[in-house]
């Protein structure tokens, strides 16, 4: 639930009027909240609970879009709450930027790029297969994958049921006798490249989403989070 504002605040935000020009709309008792004409300033309000009118039509807060970009530590889950009680990712967003969700999932113990918003519809588009918006991750891999077992992946595997689309996968660097692997998909499976690399034998050891499309994680430490303008959403698709 909102926090309560005052009735000429509330108009103003609503885009109707400045606070100056509310305050005459409520003397001239053309504001009613909850259907009662209201003439006193300084009436306080719940948005999202009280219905506000002017002149009879509802009016209603404008809800600013925002987009964060998180970089998710392990131990958090993606989902808006857990029956576990385990840490929430928007819990890690400080500012009050009222009902954000996260877009797509990353499991528990995976670490990296993950956006929140409360726009629903740029949620939807990004997630939608028909967009095929490409996800890179990079994966620590128990041992090195050789050159036919990366090509196998790239062309595509059998998982539960159903081909995996093309998927581009390389070596970022050898570690001790593991391997750093690059992985981009646009699919968006539960556990997709963890069952990718289990498959060809060499079992995730680390996973960290590194971008979306071309909107990529930077130097974001763990934890962080920064506001994404425009022109980057823009990168998502690209
Ligand atoms: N693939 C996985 O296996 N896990 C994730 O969290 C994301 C993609």
């Amino acid at each position: 639930m909102s926090t309560p504002i005052r009735l000429q605040k509330y108009i103003a935000q609503c885009g109707i009027a400045s606070r100056r020009k509310a305050e005459e709309f409520i003397g001239a008792g053309r504001i009613a909240i909850d259907g009662v004409i209201v003439r006193e300033m300084g009436t306080s309000v719940i948005p999202g609970k009280n219905k506000i009118t002017f002149d009879g039509k509802l009016i209603k807060l404008e809800e600013q879009l925002v987009y964060y970009l998180l970089n998710k530590p392990k131990g958090y889950v993606t989902t808006l709450s857990d029956p576990q009680g385990r840490p929430i990712v928007t819990s890690l967003i400080k500012e009050d930027a009222g009902r954000l969700f996260p877009v797509g999932r990353l499991d528990l113990d995976t670490e990296g790029a993950l956006i929140l918003t409360n726009d629903g519809k740029l949620a939807q588009k990004i997630q939608h297969p028909s967009h095929g918006i490409d996800k890179t991750y990079e994966a620590l891999v128990k041992g090195c994958p050789k050159k036919d077992k990366i090509e196998l992946l790239e062309r595509g595997i059998y998982l539960e049921g159903k081909m995996t689309s093309p998927a581009v996968v390389s070596v970022v660097t050898k570690a001790g006798t593991n391997c750093l692997m690059q992985i981009t998909i646009h699919e968006g499976r539960k556990r997709q490249v963890k069952k990718m690399f289990g498959f060809i034998g060499h079992p995730v050891l680390h996973l960290k989403r590194t971008a979306y499309g071309k909107l990529s994680l930077g130097r974001l430490a763990l934890g962080d989070y920064r506001q994404l303008n425009p022109s980057e959403l823009n990168k998502i698709f690209l």
